[in-house]
């Protein structure tokens, strides 16, 4: 062999430079192959994963799943849109993914159920396991306890996982009775938003009276008479960077009961591009049916079957239009507490 090699440099010199040539070809291919098997295409069972790193064992691959993701490369979407919805929810998601939210004609958008998924009984945490098996598009929080003192946590939670593990423009929170019209927000973020970076698109209210007391209480509120001005949590649209701010400085924040006051005092100080947007039917009860509307908050599965009917059917959302409450146009030149003066012939 080495004789070989000898005879080949004596007989022509230039050899060398093709036997250099042919080892550079093979330790590029050798590279090209070691890094394409070392990326994780993300399948179906895995598009999950957890914020605690000292898992389980059964947790343990998905985990570990992540972190290789999250090494290699990161999914890539233009909207992410994460419902927060509780364990035992399942025909609220089914729903969901059967109507609005099958994201199939929309291939820039992504959806992630995001659960607690501690102290679950073992029947709900099984069919869980099924539901992701089937959908993929779940994301599993095992730090705690799927309740409603634990949502600010959970959407935090969430954001922090979606700045590890999502390269995306945009983040669009709803709940599992929410009804959106992903035609219309995908086309307005990419024709009118696409170049803001700090925008929080919703419906806004800045007159908000701090509750003390009943299952909305804010205890640990003292910062102002009424809430800071925020976006309310029936579904809102922040930008991705607004997710890495707010990342960055998670370990700061204070949590308050309600997820959408906390994101609004959160990014109060923030340079924002804040939209109020009366489409946005988002309030602790509807509005109404309108067929401007082009996010329902309170909707009941029937509801969410009939509006997605109806689209496909007749092009609107709503038989027959209600009107349960007037709405606003925020004055933002004026103090919060007159912001929001509701009238006739607003949406
Ligand atoms: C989603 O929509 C596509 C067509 O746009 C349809 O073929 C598919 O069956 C739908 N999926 C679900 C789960 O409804
Ligand atoms: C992570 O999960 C384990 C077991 O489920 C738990 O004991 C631990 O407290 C969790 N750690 C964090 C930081 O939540
Ligand atoms: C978040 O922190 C990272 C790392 O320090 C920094 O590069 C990035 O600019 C920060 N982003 C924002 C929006 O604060």
């Amino acid at each position: 062999m080495f004789r070989r090699v000898r005879v080949i440099f004596g007989i022509r010199s230039n050899s060398i430079f093709v036997l250099l040539y042919l080892f550079g070809v093979a330790l590029i291919f050798y590279i090209g192959l070691y890094s394409a098997s070392t990326v994780v295409v993300e399948n179906s069972s895995c598009g999950c994963t957890c914020v605690n790193t000292t898992s389980t064992s059964e947790d343990n691959k998905n985990c570990l799943q992540s972190k290789i993701n999250s090494k290699v490369r990161r999914t890539e979407t233009f909207l992410l849109i994460i419902v927060l919805t509780g364990p035992r929810n399942i025909e609220r998601r089914n729903a969901m993914r059967l109507t609005w939210l099958n994201v199939t004609k929309f291939p820039s958008v992504s959806r992630r159920f995001v659960i607690g998924t501690s102290e679950l009984d073992s029947n709900t945490k099984e069919s869980l396991e099924q539901e992701q098996k089937l959908h993929g598009d779940m994301l599993f929080l095992p730090e705690f306890k799927d309740a409603y003192n634990q949502l600010t946590k959970k959407l935090l939670s969430a954001l922090l996982w979606i700045n590890e593990h999502i390269d995306c423009s945009f983040v669009m929170k709803v709940d599992d009775d929410t009804f959106a019209r992903l035609d219309i927000i995908e086309q307005e973020l990419k024709i009118k938003y696409h170049l803001i970076d700090n925008l929080y698109w919703g419906f806004h209210r800045g007159s908000s009276r701090v509750k003390y007391s009943g299952p909305w209480a804010e205890p640990k509120w003292i910062l102002c008479d009424r809430y800071l001005p925020y976006a309310l949590g029936g579904g809102y649209i922040v930008s991705r960077k607004l997710v890495e701010y707010i990342s960055n400085i998670s370990s700061l924040l204070v949590l308050y009961n309600s997820e959408d006051v906390s994101l609004g005092t959160w990014l109060s100080p923030i340079q924002l591009t804040r939209i109020h947007d009366p489409r946005f039917d988002t309030e602790w009860r509807s509005r109404g049916c309108r067929n401007a509307h082009i996010v329902s908050h309170k909707q009941s599965i029937e509801d969410m079957y009939n509006k997605f009917r109806m689209l496909q059917n007749h092009g609107k959302l709503c038989m027959k239009e209600e009107f349960l409450a007037q709405s606003f146009i925020y004055s933002w030149n004026v103090p919060p507490s007159q912001c929001c003066e509701r009238k006739y012939g607003i949406p």
